[in-house]
């Protein structure tokens, strides 16, 4: 056996020396998002140095996008530390001094309105009229009741009726309208009004679940996501300041932007030749072949190894993973891919000289009247501007000046991407000045939207459990390449990482992050398994 640079340094880990000692793996990891980054610092702190991240886009982040607009940070993507204590990225950013300047206001606690609990909603009607905070209240508890049944289905087991055809949607709006429908108390005029309010609830709880619409939503798998107790926390640095610590130790030479990845190729469906060099020159290699995994970016360049963990969103799963991997991934991968939902949801900023919504105003909602009715809400196009569920004012203004922040979602949300500036700027004015009753709002000073669906690298916002799917496909979606682990065939070749892949704590940044985190140690493992049995072997 050869012997090398047995250990002259001081560490006493027995990985990262091992590791120093013999040839390291190479890895590759696509995308430097959250789950990418988090990947990444792990493996470098264990001891890995080969370690490539290929990101598509020219910057890191990926669904965390702080723009900087006038003196205000304005988020495109993730906003909310959703939770506190046990939450990673909680702990990161409080750590770190990044929530020193929240004010109370900031930590706001709450379900449906994670808006800032600074002042109060205020549900507009399409004739200009104020609904009474009373009459809110009212159908807010009612509701709120019905949302928490919906937690049980999953939490308890609870059987699911085939009228409901398993759906957080159908469930909630059979099941609300029953109650308004029944309730003695209330006039038709009333009872109408609560209806429409209930369409209107059913759109912001779709924004927030980032589906096209709540009927999508499973209903027996709905509870399965995890809520982590505390308050809600802004950055007021920008979100991106937690991409910029997890970034930090991460040396440049492993980051390349702008580097778009075209294929995968694993299980060794690639041997040239003219690859040699690379499995000669390494005596202490004592690996088989070639690497087993090729990857291949769209300028031409391969990158080999050992290694790839993917963490590309599942809409681009959706889409490409028929090209991405070859050979194919595995059927039932694939239709885990396909079952599972994925949609988008937009944010659009509008900023006034002057604010012409009163001080306690944290935010205006938009009840249509003529809404009441109908089963779900399917617009022509022409009338995708009825998606826009709200705006919410942002606060304190000293940091944000006079700023409103709407909420569009589903395809309504994707031909929004398609209009310009101009259009949506006045859309929404005319959305304001009918829903206010001010006809004299000017239009805003400036517009700032996102546009996650039309993105070809992210496509959608966030994932949930569509009807017909559940948690164990995010675990197959999870699951590394090759399944078999006894076979002989190098094993982790394909890891899979990304929000989506998260079981309980899916479609937010600390599930990306602990993603990451998972598959990385996963690599660990595996390298203190092959360490540890050659140091029994010796
Ligand atoms: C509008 C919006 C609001 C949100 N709000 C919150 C919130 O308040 N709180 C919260 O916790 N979470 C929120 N989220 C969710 C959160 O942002 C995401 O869950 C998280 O950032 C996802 O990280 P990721 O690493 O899994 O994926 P991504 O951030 O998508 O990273 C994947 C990376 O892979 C790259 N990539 C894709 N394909 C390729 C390819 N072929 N080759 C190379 N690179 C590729 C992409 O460019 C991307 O940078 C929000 C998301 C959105 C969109
Ligand atoms: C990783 O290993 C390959 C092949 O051994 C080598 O060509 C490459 O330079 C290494 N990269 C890094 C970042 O160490
Ligand atoms: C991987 O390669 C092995 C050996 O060539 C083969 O038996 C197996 O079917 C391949 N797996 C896939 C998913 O192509
Ligand atoms: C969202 O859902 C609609 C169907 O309701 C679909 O057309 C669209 O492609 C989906 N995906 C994204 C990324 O929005």
């Amino acid at each position: 056996m050869q012997s090398c640079e047995i250990s002259s340094d001081s560490t006493d880990d027995p990985l990262s020396s091992g590791l120093r000692r013999h040839h390291q793996p190479r890895i590759v990891v696509i995308g430097a998002g959250l789950a990418g980054l988090a990947a990444t610092q792990t493996l470098l702190e264990n001891g890995f140095t080969n370690v490539t991240v290929l990101e598509a886009s020219d910057r890191i982040g990926g669904r965390v996008q702080s723009v900087q607009s006038g003196k205000a940070t304005l988020e495109l993507g993730a906003t909310w530390i959703h939770g506190a204590n046990g939450n990673p990225v909680y702990h990161l950013a409080e750590d770190n001094g990044l929530l020193e300047h929240t004010t109370e206001d900031e930590r706001s606690v709450g379900r449906i309105s994670l808006y800032a609990k600074n002042g109060v909603a205020h549900y507009q009607t399409n004739s200009g009229k104020r609904i009474p905070k009373d009459l809110v209240e009212e159908f807010s508890d009612l509701y709120n009741e019905v949302y928490e049944l919906t937690q049980e289905f999953f939490q308890n087991g609870k059987p699911v009726g085939a009228e409901t055809k398993n759906s957080v949607g159908i469930f909630t709006r059979d099941l609300v309208r029953k109650k308004i429908m029944t309730d003695p108390d209330d006039s038709e005029s009333t009872k109408k009004l609560k209806l429409s309010m209930l369409q209107q609830y059913l759109k912001v709880e779709s924004c927030e679940s980032s589906s096209a619409s709540m009927d999508e939503v499973s209903l027996s798998e709905f509870g399965e996501w995890t809520e982590i107790p505390g308050a809600h926390h802004v950055i007021p640095g920008g979100f991106i300041k937690v991409v910029e610590l997890l970034s930090q130790e991460i040396p440049s030479r492993v980051l390349q932007l702008g580097k778009p990845v075209r294929r995968v190729h694993w299980n060794y469906s690639v041997q040239d030749a003219e690859q040699g060099p690379d499995r000669a020159d390494h005596n202490q290699d004592r690996r088989p072949g070639p690497a087993p995994v090729r990857v291949e970016c769209e300028d031409g360049e391969w990158f080999l190894a050992d290694h790839v963990i993917v963490t590309a969103s599942l809409g681009v799963l959706k889409k490409a993973h028929e090209t991405l991997f070859s050979p194919s991934l595995p059927l039932d991968k694939a239709l885990s891919i396909q079952k599972l939902g994925i949609n988008t949801t937009d944010k659009i900023f509008l900023e006034f000289s002057e604010p012409f919504w009163s001080p306690e105003c944290n935010s205006i909602q938009f009840v249509w009247e003529d809404e009441a009715h109908p089963e779900s809400l399917a617009y022509p196009e022409e009338l995708w501007y009825r998606k826009i569920c709200s705006f919410d004012v942002l606060y304190p203004p000293e940091r944000y000046g006079h700023m409103l922040s709407g909420w569009i979602c589903g395809d309504e949300a994707l031909l929004m991407e398609r209009c310009d500036d101009e259009t949506v700027a006045e859309m929404c004015t005319e959305l304001l000045r009918k829903f206010t009753g001010n006809q004299n709002i000017p239009k805003p000073r400036r517009i700032l939207r996102s546009s996650w669906g039309s993105n070809p690298y992210i496509r959608g916002s966030y994932s949930f459990t569509r009807v017909g799917s559940s948690g164990g496909d995010v675990e197959r979606l999870a699951e590394p390449l090759p399944y078999n682990k006894s076979s002989k065939a190098p094993q982790l070749q394909l890891l899979f990482a990304g929000e989506a892949t998260h079981r309980k704590y899916y479609s937010t940044t600390h599930g990306a992050l602990l993603s990451g985190q998972r598959e990385a140690n996963r690599l660990i493992e595996l390298y203190h398994d092959v360490l540890n049995a050659e140091t029994t072997k010796a």
